[in-house]
């Protein structure tokens, strides 16, 4: 052990030791816990490794956090004290000098060990007095708070004492991602969200331990990003949407303002300016940089495949140095991606020629591109990361170059298709996707594509059919919490009989957060004091 490790477990020895004898008055009130065991029942994804030890951790007024020093950790902290709140009126205290009362108290702390080596892993020890959360990184840390979060019963109770107590039970959990990159995209292009909208997912998106919400920024219908040095794009090219709607657009400060909501819930925003073809909004703006021969209009369809940038056109590309630099410069994460995909009327070496061009400006800004399938097709470098969506081929061609893939199949991962044929909403091209083939499918395996080049797995929504904050949530829950799993959980540790038990147990959050999920008739969903809900019939 290092030095600094030897230390950090003395700390933490001692700070339990000192509350410890503190509670020696207090501890003589016994609580007596019901049996209580440690399951996965209300946990997706589905953790690495669990082992219960049958006892109860008391959650009431008496509780206390108290997080390390090392960057990120005590605001790791706080966010579980307000969750902790919202969810049981509970004002928990972090890091206070004085431990007036205590009970019982939530540490967490940074931890050198090898175990938890991976980024984003954490570990979890529950006894009756103390709930230990080590992790290497805040990041890991932030992921071991919503297991608690989830652990935590929706309702106190209120006979075990004279105060109400949520009973967590005790045991270790053992827990890290099997992907790095776990994320949805959202579509803000055919329909705009709100700021206000993209937090709310975010914030579910973070319980479920996504770390990735991709925005298609752009495309036909509307562009939704204010860039200073062509003011056009958004005051004409993100006047409409589908549906002649009014549109929208973020500002830039609006943006930064996403990207921080997100980053303290460690998920990266990857922005997307998808070209060249989805460019008709780009184009009404800028009609110099048109190039499908035609006059552009805008557009509230939904047909794609009609436009495209100018590919040959030196001036295009200085005016994509100034998009592409804008955005990179307010998104602090790694990737930068260009879409790329359904450039039906761009011809194939303009198109090839293109993302070659655009690859070397989104790496002067410091970024790593991400595309749609499409182009593998293109010589580009090991670094960039191809979007598996539709062409097995094309993910192969990138493979050769040494890229890496994210699995987003529209057969399995979209959002957007629908669930069957009463569907509200969604779109059924590609399949439907009812809420059990959403989950029972394996990326590791999937088209034969590598295990060792998936980067991760992807569940796009995009918003043809959809225009408000319910219906997203219709077509995206509850299937993105079982793509939480498939991104997070391994094989093994993947079974449907048993998802989907752990699935009807999250109603009660879902519910209390608003959210108009789909009640799909396979789940036998948990009832809730919070239910709103109109059931869908099938
Ligand atoms: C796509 O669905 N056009 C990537």
């Amino acid at each position: 052990m290092k030095n600094s490790t030897v230390l950090k477990s003395l700390f933490v020895f001692l700070t339990i030791l000192v509350f410890a004898t503190c509670k020696e008055e207090k501890k003589k009130r016994v609580i007596e816990f019901p049996e209580t065991d440690l399951t996965a029942e209300n946990l997706i994804p589905k953790p690495l490794k669990m082992i219960p030890t049958n006892g109860g951790f008391a959650l009431d007024q008496f509780t206390a956090i108290y997080t390390s020093e090392a960057a990120g950790f005590e605001e790791v902290g706080s966010f579980l004290a307000k969750k902790i709140k919202s969810k049981t009126e509970l004002d928990v205290q972090v890091n206070i000098d004085e431990i007036p009362n205590l009970e019982t108290v939530i540490y967490i702390n940074q931890s050198d060990s090898l175990e938890l080596n991976a980024p984003e892993a954490y570990q979890l020890y529950i006894t009756q007095d103390s709930v230990i959360l080590n992790s290497n990184t805040a990041e890991g840390a932030f992921r071991g708070i919503q297991t608690i979060r989830q652990l935590i019963p929706e309702a106190s109770s209120d006979s075990l004492a004279t105060y109400p107590i949520w009973t967590i039970p005790t045991g270790k959990i053992i827990d890290s991602p099997q992907f790095e990159y776990r994320g949805s995209m959202l579509d803000v292009a055919r329909h705009f969200f709100s700021v206000e909208d993209v937090k709310k997912y975010i914030d579910l998106l973070a319980y479920y331990k996504y770390n990735v919400l991709h925005l298609h920024l752009t495309d036909d219908q509307g562009w939704r990003i204010e860039i200073k040095s062509w003011p056009l794009l958004t005051e004409i090219g993100g006047s409409t949407e589908v549906g002649g709607e009014g549109g929208g657009f973020y500002t830039q400060e609006e943006y930064k303002d996403i990207v921080a909501y997100a980053a303290e819930r460690h998920v990266l925003i990857v922005p997307e300016v998808d070209m060249p073809g989805h460019t008709n909004a780009a184009s009404v703006a800028y009609p110099i940089f048109n190039g499908n021969g035609k006059k552009p209009e805008l557009y509230e369809g939904t047909q794609v495949g009609k436009s495209t940038f100018a590919t040959r056109k030196d001036t295009l590309y200085s005016f994509l140095d100034d998009v592409i630099g804008e955005i990179a410069a307010i998104t602090p994460g790694p990737y930068f991606h260009i879409g790329g995909d359904e450039s039906h009327v761009t011809k194939k070496k303009d198109y090839i020629y293109f993302v070659e061009r655009v690859e070397k400006l989104v790496q002067k800004h410091g970024k790593r591109m991400i595309g749609w399938d499409e182009i593998g097709q293109a010589d580009i470098d090991s670094s960039s990361v191809s979007q598996f969506w539709a062409s097995k081929k094309n993910a192969m061609d990138a493979i050769a170059k040494g890229m890496k893939i994210i699995m987003s199949p529209a057969k399995k991962a979209y959002l957007d298709m629908e669930y069957d044929t009463l569907s509200k909403h969604g779109l059924h091209w590609a399949a439907y996707i009812p809420t059990d083939t959403a989950y029972i499918w394996t990326p590791e395996t999937y088209e034969g594509i590598p295990m060792e080049s998936i980067l991760g797995i992807e569940a796009p929504l995009w918003s043809e059919t959809i225009s408000d904050i319910g219906e997203l949530e219709y077509l995206a829950f509850p299937r993105a919490i079982g793509y939480s799993e498939l991104s997070w959980s391994t094989p093994e540790n993947r079974n449907w009989e048993e998802y989907k038990i752990r699935l009807a147990n999250q109603a009660p959050f879902l519910d209390r957060m608003n959210v108009k999920y789909y009640a799909s008739p396979l789940i036998d969903w948990k009832k809730s004091k919070y239910s709103y809900k109109e059931i869908e019939k099938d």
